[in-house]
């Protein structure tokens, strides 16, 4: 049975508050705070790093921050992320051909390991070794980089095989997912949505939520 879980990215979010806004929506029924960390390499643009992911977990010590790793250089990350108090550290699949020492050290550092994949990696990239090891995959319905962009359609049938041959695996959605393309995504199996813009900037955040968590229930 998997759970239905919606992670509210904060790159969305005002940075100048930001520990506030990730209470903001834990108030309003977030499961996880999405937290994407850019380094300038693996993406062009650079956001936070360990230091602010430390801040915010001393400000809310509850929170399950889960760290989309757009980095590119995965394994020099894991440890200050952990220490900062991450709960899940997902890395890019095009970032390394270590994958399985990856995966290794961040379940030594005791965190939930996953992998992302952008649009032009194939499912079958993953071995089924691999997915063993991992707690999540993370199909990207945009190119990584930047919140705002249109949500991909054509990401459909890369979630939708990963689906049925992974029952049992959590399946994240990120990029253009919000109220209006949620329910696209659940039908091709995904249980865990993060949604930055269409949280964030929602009129009322706890609708937009739940407008989420229900189509991943249906
Ligand atoms: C894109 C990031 C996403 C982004 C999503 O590089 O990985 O997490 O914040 O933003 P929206 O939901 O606005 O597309
Ligand atoms: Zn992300």
């Amino acid at each position: 049975h998997l759970s239905s879980i919606v992670a509210p990215s904060a790159l969305a979010s005002d940075f100048s508050q930001l520990a506030s806004e990730c209470q903001r929506v834990l108030d309003d029924g977030a499961d996880w705070l999405h937290m994407d960390v850019m380094d300038g390499h693996f993406v062009p643009n650079i956001t936070m790093g360990p230091p602010i992911l430390a801040s915010v977990k001393k400000a809310l010590p509850h929170i399950k921050m889960d760290c989309h790793m757009m980095v590119a250089n995965p394994i020099q990350w894991v440890e200050p992320v952990a220490q900062a108090g991450g709960y899940q550290y997902t890395f890019h699949y095009e970032a390394t051909d270590d994958h399985m020492g990856v995966v290794r050290e961040i379940k030594k550092h005791g965190m939930r390991a996953a992998i992302a994949l952008n649009p032009s990696t194939p499912a079958n990239s993953l071995s089924d070794d691999l997915i063993k090891q991992l707690d999540m995959v993370l199909v990207m319905t945009v190119w990584p980089g930047k919140g705002g962009q249109k949500f991909m359609q054509d990401q459909m049938p890369k979630l939708n095989e990963l689906r049925h041959k992974y029952t049992h695996l959590d399946l994240q959605v990120d990029g253009g997912v919000g109220p209006a393309t949620i329910d696209e995504c659940t039908r091709n199996g995904a249980n865990v949505a993060v949604a930055g813009t269409a949280v964030f900037g929602a009129q009322n955040v706890k609708q937009a939520i739940d407008a989420i968590r229900m189509s991943i229930n249906a």
